[in-house]
C-alpha cells in the first residue's frame, strides 16, 4: 500500500469520524460543562427512552412540523446536557406511559405528571420540578360557571387516568358535578368544550393558559385553584442512577437559572404558530 493511499485513507476516516459525531440537529449551543468538571454525574452518553404523551400544551406538543416540543421536551435536554445522555423522544399513549415504564419500554417519563402517592408505588419519581394547581376552564362566553361551585348540574370533561379525572370523579361522587366525560387526549377533552358537548374541563392550571394559547378568545379559567400538585419525572422504580443524575442535573438548573428561563419561554413568551 502506497504512502500517499494510507495517508488519503486517514484523511476520509477522520473525515467520517468528525461528521459522525457531529450534532445532527443544528442550532445547539454551546455545550455544558463536562459533568465531572461542574460537580455533577456522568451517564455516559447513553441513549435513554423517553415517554411523552404530547398533546398537552405548553408542556408537550406537536409545532407544525410534527415536531415534538415544549417545557418538558427542553427540559430532559437542559438535564441530558449536564449528565450527559441523549433523550430519545416519542409521543405515547397517555395511559401506556407508567406501564411502558415499569414493564421497561422507556427509560423515563417526562409528561407533566403529578407526583401522588399512588403512582409512587409503580414508579419513582425525580424531586418536583414545578409546582400547579388544577382549574375550571369554560368557553369565553361562559356566563353561568364562575368555578367549581356551579359545576352540580354541568358535564365536565378531563383526560382519562389523569389526577384531574382523579379531583372530577370525586366530586361527581360528592354530588358536586353532574356527569364526568372521559377523553384519551385533553385536547379531545378541550374540543369537546368548544363544541359545547360539555360544559367545562378541569386541567392543570398551566396547561389550560397553553389551551388558550392555542384557541385565542375562546376559552377562559374561572374560579380558584382547587389543589396544589407537583410534576415530577419517573424512572423506573429502584433506578436509583438514574434518579440521583436528574436530581442533581434539576438542582443544577434551578441554582443557574435555566429552570427560570424554561418557564418564561413557555409559560409567559410562547405563542402557538399554527
Ligand atoms: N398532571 C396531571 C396528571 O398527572 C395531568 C397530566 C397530563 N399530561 C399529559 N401529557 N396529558 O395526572
Amino acid at each position: 500500500m502506497s504512502r500517499g493511499f494510507v495517508r488519503w485513507a486517514l484523511v476520509v476516516a477522520v473525515a467520517f469520524w468528525v461528521g459522525g459525531c457531529a450534532p445532527r440537529t443544528g442550532g445547539r449551543a454551546t455545550p455544558a460543562a463536562s459533568p465531572q468538571a461542574a460537580g455533577l454525574p456522568d451517564l455516559g452518553g447513553r441513549t435513554l427512552r423517553v415517554a411523552t404523551d404530547a398533546t398537552y400544551p405548553p408542556f408537550e406538543m406537536l409545532d407544525k412540523d410534527k415536531n415534538i416540543v415544549g417545557y418538558d421536551v427542553d427540559l430532559i435536554q437542559e438535564i441530558c446536557r449536564r449528565v450527559n445522555c441523549k433523550p430519545e423522544i416519542r409521543s405515547v399513549a397517555w395511559e401506556g406511559i407508567l406501564p411502558g415504564v415499569q414493564q421497561g419500554d422507556y427509560d423515563v417519563a417526562i409528561s407533566g405528571i403529578t407526583i401522588t402517592e399512588e403512582r409512587e408505588k409503580q414508579v419513582d419519581f425525580t424531586e418536583p420540578y414545578i409546582t400547579v394547581g388544577q382549574v375550571v376552564l369554560v368557553r369565553a362566553d361562559e356566563t353561568r360557571i364562575q368555578g367549581a361551585q356551579d359545576l352540580t348540574d354541568k358535564t365536565v370533561a378531563v383526560q382519562l387516568g389523569t389526577t384531574n379525572d382523579e379531583l372530577a370523579s370525586k366530586l361527581h361522587k360528592d354530588g358536586r358535578i353532574r356527569e364526568v366525560k372521559r377523553y384519551r387526549t385533553f385536547d379531545l377533552a378541550v374540543a369537546a368544550l368548544l363544541n359545547r358537548d360539555v360544559d367545562a374541563v378541569i386541567i392543570d392550571s398551566v396547561a389550560g393558559l397553553g389551551f388558550m394559547a392555542q384557541h385565542p378568545g375562546k376559552l377562559k379559567t374561572v374560579g380558584e385553584k382547587l389543589t396544589e400538585e407537583q410534576l415530577g419525572i419517573v424512572v423506573r422504580e429502584g433506578n436509583a442512577e438514574l434518579r440521583d443524575a436528574f436530581n442533581a442535573a434539576l438542582r443544577a438548573l434551578k441554582e443557574d437559572g435555566t429552570l427560570d428561563r424554561l418557564y418564561r419561554k413557555w409559560f409567559e413568551e410562547w405563542k402557538p404558530t399554527q
